[in-house]
């Protein structure tokens, strides 16, 4: 995405939120968080916020819900979304270095953004120091390695999958939250590989990046047009196919 503008960065996420999937895995990954009211819980890389007045809904005025993120233009967005809520507090930071005291949160959530990070291992340590003893963190990571296309032309459909996980810093993110978060003293307690299915062309368009990226991989040389005409034209007639696993990891601290 890094060529994206932050307006185009922030509308892909509300289209993720927003589609059933999006807000299928979503509820999953709030109520697996076990949130009580009162608890302080906070969302890492929690982008535009979309996150933010759900879990603020919960913790109620007497708890804290704290959006961290990197991106000041995303804090911006997540600040209007959010403004005149009591209870939610936005800081600018990274999740290598949380701008958070030790022992000091309930509940972390944290959803795509190990993929982006320098050194994951090292932010679930960081994450595993802002957590009280008893916490519960929620991790949810795409693995992009599993990024399937149904066509006839499997070649294509792979060599796409392949460019596109290629463009991802941590690709394979998803299947390695248990080891990483075993090595930064987390006890994980679940897993589930949730099946990302799109059934239609224009929402897998918008997430996949059907054309955008088929576009890319063209550019970049990795296919041809001659290769990707066609595969755009069937996978837009129908019926059309794709999944992804996205890996939902519930751990304690
Ligand atoms: C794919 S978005 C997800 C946003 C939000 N969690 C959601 O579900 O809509 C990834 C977010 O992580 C943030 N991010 C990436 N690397 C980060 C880092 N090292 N520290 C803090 N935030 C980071 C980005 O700025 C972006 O807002």
């Amino acid at each position: 995405m890094s060529q994206l503008t932050s307006a185009d960065r922030i509308a892909y996420l509300d289209t993720a939120a927003t589609t059933p999937i999006g807000r299928d895995y979503k509820r999953r990954a709030v109520d697996a968080l076990d949130l009580r009211p009162g608890h302080r819980v906070m969302d890492v890389g929690c982008g535009p916020g979309t996150d933010l007045r759900r879990l603020a809904d919960v913790v109620r005025a007497d708890g804290l819900v704290v959006g961290v993120d990197r991106d000041p233009g995303m804090l911006a967005e997540a600040g209007r979304r959010v403004a005149g809520r009591p209870g939610v507090e936005l800081r600018l930071g990274d999740v290598h270095a949380l701008p958070l005291d030790d022992d000091s949160m309930d509940r972390a959530r944290i959803d795509r953004v190990l993929m982006h990070v320098a050194d994951p291992a090292a932010a679930l340590v960081e994450v595993r120091r802002v957590l009280r003893p008893a916490g519960v963190l929620v991790v949810t990571e795409p693995d992009w390695d599993t990024l399937a296309v149904a066509d006839e032309d499997v070649a294509t459909s792979r060599r796409f999958a392949r460019f596109v996980a290629g463009r991802v810093r941590n690709p394979t993110i998803g299947r390695e939250l248990v080891r990483l978060s075993g090595r930064a003293g987390l006890r994980v307690r679940s897993v589930e590989a949730i099946a990302v299915v799109f059934d239609d062309f224009d929402t897998a368009d918008r997430i996949l990046g059907l054309r955008r990226n088929s576009a890319r991989a063209v550019a970049a040389g990795e296919l041809t047009d001659a290769d990707v005409q066609p595969w755009l034209r069937r996978l837009t007639a129908g019926p059309l196919l794709a999944s992804v696993t996205l890996y939902l990891v519930t751990a304690g601290a």
